[in-house]
């Protein structure tokens, strides 16, 4: 039986106890809530309750938390202009630590984690859950029968909803981390979009606010090109519309084909496939339903990191910190070329 790995949670807020928490205790073979460390400590306390930690493993500091034996990893939750700081932390009390997305509040910050990361072998993970969607895999067989790419959309809008309790937390409300409610989400797009496509090397964009009171600009559309490549494409991504109904999609082209994978309908999401050269030779749609993960791959990410920390190789975690600033890179690229009113603008590398 694989051996069960003591979790010590740093930030005990929302998506503590209401994703993480539960995905552990659902996989309570290979992992076990026993520690917490919360700036607010009452609110720790809480947590303690609910995970059944007892008083005397609820941390004041970090360091304490860090220094307690009985924790096997750290999972990080914290407004992310704190990731850096606790992973160098992290790392000196020889700690494997998974954090939460994005990978930090700006490149610079991002550009020195992944350093440190590089520099160590304790596992550090970047927990965008995104790229443990079970979609990828299947449209990943698909790709490979519609010939070489040519062009792809991603688009994923939605409305705005005045009950997402992530929202109005103040850290949203008041972002450090650059891009704010786009860095926020935008990492997973693009965790999903470069997962079947590759990397970007350059943007076209502009970006725009729908709320003249939102605290950073909330849409953005844009074309790219990907790096060591012809392929060309679109990005366009906006969570704060009037009512409409949510389209998350993307479409991929390729000269014998084309495959969408279609995550508009949470619960149900469908990879579609069409075969042929032209229209006259098409096939009939293929639909290829994906199971429902009711943990947004958030389980498989906790799998992943739990392989990782066994076997004492941090190459095996699939988030890892290079491949996840290429997602906030890219969302800094978005917002310096819409300041250059769309401007071609190079994604940076690490
Ligand atoms: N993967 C996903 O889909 C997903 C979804 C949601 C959130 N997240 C990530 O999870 C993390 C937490 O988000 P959340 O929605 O749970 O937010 P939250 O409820 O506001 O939780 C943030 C936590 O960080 C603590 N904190 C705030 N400021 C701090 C500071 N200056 N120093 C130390 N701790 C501080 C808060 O402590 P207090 O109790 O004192 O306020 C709180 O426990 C973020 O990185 C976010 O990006 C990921």
């Amino acid at each position: 039986m694989a051996p069960v790995l003591n979790v010590g949670i740093v930030g005990t807020g929302i998506f503590a106890r209401h994703m993480h928490l539960p995905c552990y205790e659902d996989l309570s073979d290979n992992f076990k809530v026993v520690a917490a460390n919360n700036r607010t400590k009452s609110k720790a306390l809480d947590f303690a309750k609910l995970a059944g930690i007892p008083e005397s493993k609820v941390y004041d500091d970090l360091d304490g938390i860090l220094n307690d034996k009985d924790v096997s990893f750290i999972d990080a939750m914290l407004p992310v202009q704190y990731n850096l700081p606790t992973v160098k932390k992290a790392i000196a009390a020889k700690k494997p630590i998974l954090l939460e997305k994005p990978i930090a509040a700006n490149l610079e910050q991002a550009r020195e984690l992944v350093k440190l990361a590089e520099a160590t072998d304790i596992p550090v993970g970047i927990a965008e859950n995104w790229l443990f969607f079970s979609v990828i895999a299947v449209a990943e067989k698909h790709l490979a029968r519609i010939g070489p790419v040519v062009a792809f959309i991603h688009n994923s809008t939605a409305p705005c909803s005045t009950s997402n309790r992530y929202h109005s937390t103040n850290w949203r409300q008041h972002p450090e981390h650059i891009g704010g409610i786009l860095s926020d989400g935008g990492v997973h797009q693009l965790g999903l979009l470069t997962s079947l496509v590759g990397e970007f090397d350059r943007v076209s964009a502009l970006t725009r606010k729908v709320h003249d009171n939102a605290p950073s600009d909330e849409i953005v559309f844009s074309t790219v090109t990907l790096r060591d490549s012809d392929v060309i494409g679109s990005f366009n991504y906006g969570t704060d519309f009037a009512a409409t109904k949510p389209s998350i999609y993307v479409k991929i082209f390729g000269k014998a084909g084309t495959v969408v994978v279609d995550l508009s309908d949470k619960k149900q999401p469908v990879v579609r496939v069409r075969i042929g050269d032209t229209a006259e030779d098409a096939g009939d749609e293929e639909v290829y339903p994906v199971e429902y993960d009711r943990s947004y791959g958030v389980k498989a990410e906790f799998m992943n990191f739990h392989e990782a920390v066994v076997k004492k190789d941090k190459t095996l975690y699939k988030g890892s910190p290079r491949r996840t600033f290429h997602h906030l890179a890219v969302i800094a690229a978005l917002l310096e070329s819409s300041s250059k009113n769309g401007n071609s603008v190079k994604v940076q590398q690490p």
